[in-house]
């Protein structure tokens, strides 16, 4: 059973709407309206509110009690739009960039088929959330007591992925994304004439010294089997040219696929920024600010997952031995709080710029009936009735 013609008509107007009228992080005020009036069409039942503009709709059939929850983002990035067809952003300096507009409509079509048709026995929580790509929705949601409310006990999640061919799918056992930690890290010397640089303590030469040191932290402290990216993205000491100044600041992102990395790196950042500033005879501070987690799936669920996508489209359209991406994801909040799993759907080849991200991407509606088609499938795979 799939999407009628006017059901995939209807919800690629939806999708195509939502990409003309792009929405920031918690301002999804319009599109989570659309989300809302959708599912109560659908006669579900439908709670507004979640981290303000997140959506939620329950639905139910059969007495077993269990409950999934199945995840949709809604937000889009600050950027202007280069695309030039019909649907192209409306806003200046906002556009749906990263697919979360697809993401959102997926989400709606796979309620519409379960809702017609609901052959499984639990409880399907629809969540669309807001804010994923900086300001962290899922936490916010979670926070609230979501998962709790409902008595969630697995949760899935799906991004497109550009560079992966039309329709196939890529399921991680294990790490999919990265955890994105963010630092700063302050050099405080003495100032000093540059002609007389003996009388003060240089943090210029210090920030020099200590972002080469910081590279031996990926080169010789991680596993090479392991992986982790350290990048010093910002540098910033001094005005003049003849004074040594008092103060040097540098910046960057951390990357890495397991918690335990994570503090190892950041551990060892702690231990060369206290000795590089001892060693050029500085004071130092280093605030280290930890982003999204990694986005860990759970090995079981994922195979589910994978089961569940070679079902729609065949197992020669299944990867499980993708590497993972070294961006980031806030289904890893979900992720951490219950098990399940995070899949990849190819968006077809990346043609023109069309890439997560560009101001020439576009989501492909082509897969609005797979991704319906999947989260049909694994609800009613997750929530098997009993057999008769
Ligand atoms: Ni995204």
């Amino acid at each position: 059973m799939s999407l009628s013609s006017s059901e995939l008509e209807s919800l690629t107007a939806l999708r195509r709407d939502l990409h003309a009228h792009p929405e920031l992080a918690f301002e999804e005020h319009r599109t989570s309206q659309r989300v809302a009036s959708w599912l109560a069409g659908l006669g579900l039942e439908v709670s507004t509110g979640w981290a303000d503009t997140g959506v939620v709709g329950v639905l139910s059939a059969g007495d077993s009690g269990r409950c999934i929850a199945l995840r949709a983002d809604m937000d889009a990035l600050p950027l202007d739009e280069l695309n030039h067809f019909p649907h192209r952003s409306r806003l200046p300096g906002k556009m749906h960039a990263c697919g979360h507009d697809g993401h959102t409509a997926m989400l709606l079509a796979g309620a519409t088929l379960l809702a017609r048709n609901p052959a499984f026995d639990g409880t399907v929580v629809f969540i669309f959330q807001p804010a994923e790509e900086t300001e962290g929705g899922a936490r916010a949601m979670i926070e609230q007591g979501l998962l709790e409310r409902y008595g969630i006990t697995r949760v899935y999640g799906l991004h497109n992925w550009p560079g992966l061919p039309l329709g196939h799918f890529a399921v991680h056992s294990g790490a999919a994304m990265a955890g994105t930690d963010q630092f700063r890290v302050l050099l405080k010397g003495r100032a000093a004439h540059a002609a007389m640089p003996h009388q003060g303590s240089d943090p210029v030469l210090a920030a020099c010294a200590l972002v080469q040191a910081l590279q031996s932290i990926v080169a010789r402290r991680i596993d090479p089997l392991d992986a982790a990216v350290l990048s010093v993205t910002r540098l910033h000491a001094g005005s003049a040219y003849n004074v040594i100044p008092e103060q040097a600041e540098l910046g960057g992102t951390v990357r890495t696929l397991s918690p335990a990395t994570q503090d190892q790196v950041h551990r060892a950042m702690e231990a060369l920024c206290r000795g590089t500033a001892q060693g050029y005879g500085l004071e130092v501070e280093l605030e280290y600010r930890a982003g999204y987690p990694p986005t860990i799936n759970d090995g079981a669920e994922a195979e589910r997952c994978a089961a569940a996508a070679a079902r729609v489209v065949g197992w020669e359209r299944v990867h499980s031995n993708l590497p993972p991406s070294m961006g980031a994801e806030d289904f890893a909040y979900f992720l951490q709080a219950r098990p399940g799993c995070y899949v990849w759907l190819g968006n077809g080849e990346a043609e023109g710029d069309c890439r997560l991200h560009n101001p020439r991407y576009d989501f492909n509606d082509a897969l609005l009936p797979i991704g319906a088609a999947y989260w049909r499938g694994l609800a009613a795979a997750v929530l098997p009735q009993a057999r008769s």
